[in-house]
């Protein structure tokens, strides 16, 4: 039995680029998804992971990310002077259940460097890395799923996915060797091999990285030893890659839907998804869909 993943690290200091203008002063992990800004489902997949402290890494312009986490008093009080009880709850809910963090990353010098900056708040202890562009809807939060699988073998866990060949050079890329698990061979894979952002040509396998990871505190100086790769950036793959000469890494290819909220079309297909899904929207939305007659 592992050591117990307490912390999850946030990296959120990405300039936004692929969102201008709307990203210009505002942090794109506050753009919001349906009414939830898209930070918010990651940090709620941990909690409902288990995971209650967050650490989240910052730069220049991201304070909304702050105060978004913290007691809004003027809100809370016009809310409770007004009698707004469920809006009252949903303001409060998430802050109050967090104990959360912050860490500044001065200049964005990729992934890894991020990762890197919460190394005194992680300390000895196994935790947890959640991109919060990557949003995934299933019935396990996707971290639990990999928590469960690092209590197994106690090592680091990545979660994967199947992607198609022609989007494959977006991702980190794994080559890996499915193994046995709960007596079945379908989801775990032992790593070979990892690389950031490949070609098509060159990609290992169509196993994609997608941004939940359950690392051991020994990438920190793997994070130390390496070098910048892809686009100039200290990348947590390589990071990984050079951890993989001592120690055994997994993928676990979750159960779930992923959207990448950090692109235009996939963060219209979570926004139309979630809110056909919704109790108060669904019906009218789809109504209105239909109409549209397309
Ligand atoms: C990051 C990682 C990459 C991973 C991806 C998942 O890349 O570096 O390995 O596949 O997240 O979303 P980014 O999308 O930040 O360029």
């Amino acid at each position: 039995m592992s050591a117990k993943v307490r912390k999850a690290v946030f990296p959120a200091a990405g300039l936004g680029t692929r969102f201008l203008p709307a990203t210009k002063a505002q942090p794109k992990e506050m753009l919001p998804l349906v009414d939830k800004p898209i930070i918010q489902y990651g940090v709620e997949e941990a909690l409902h992971s288990g995971i209650q402290n967050i650490i989240i890494v910052t730069g220049r312009g991201k304070s909304a990310i702050e105060d978004h986490f913290d007691v809004s008093f003027e809100l809370e009080y016009l809310l409770e002077s007004r009698g707004k009880k469920d809006l009252l709850a949903i303001v409060r809910n998430v802050s109050d259940m967090i104990n959360v963090s912050y860490i500044r990353q001065k200049e964005a010098l990729g992934l890894g460097h991020a990762v890197l900056r919460a190394s005194e708040l992680i300390g000895a202890e196994p935790f947890a890395v959640v991109l919060a562009d990557d949003v995934i809807d299933s019935e396990t939060p996707a971290l639990r799923q990999l928590l469960d699988v690092h209590d197994f073998f106690g090592a680091p866990v990545l979660a994967v996915m199947e992607v198609p060949r022609e989007n494959i050079s977006a991702y980190g890329v794994v080559d890996a060797e499915a193994v046995s698990h709960n007596g079945s061979k379908d989801r775990v894979y032992r790593i070979r091999d990892l690389v950031e952002k490949p070609s098509k040509d060159d990609a290992p396998s169509n196993l994609a990285i997608i941004g939940r990871y359950v690392l051991t505190p020994e990438i920190f100086d793997s994070l130390q030893a390496i070098e910048p790769g892809s686009g100039s950036e200290i990348q947590l793959t390589d990071g990984l890659k050079h951890l993989l000469h001592s120690r055994p890494i997994y993928a676990y290819r979750f159960e779930g839907t992923r959207y990448d909220a950090g692109d235009k079309l996939g963060f219209l297909k979570a926004t139309v998804e979630f809110a056909l899904r919704r109790d108060d929207l669904g019906a009218p939305f789809r109504a209105y869909l239909k109409s549209l007659q397309l």
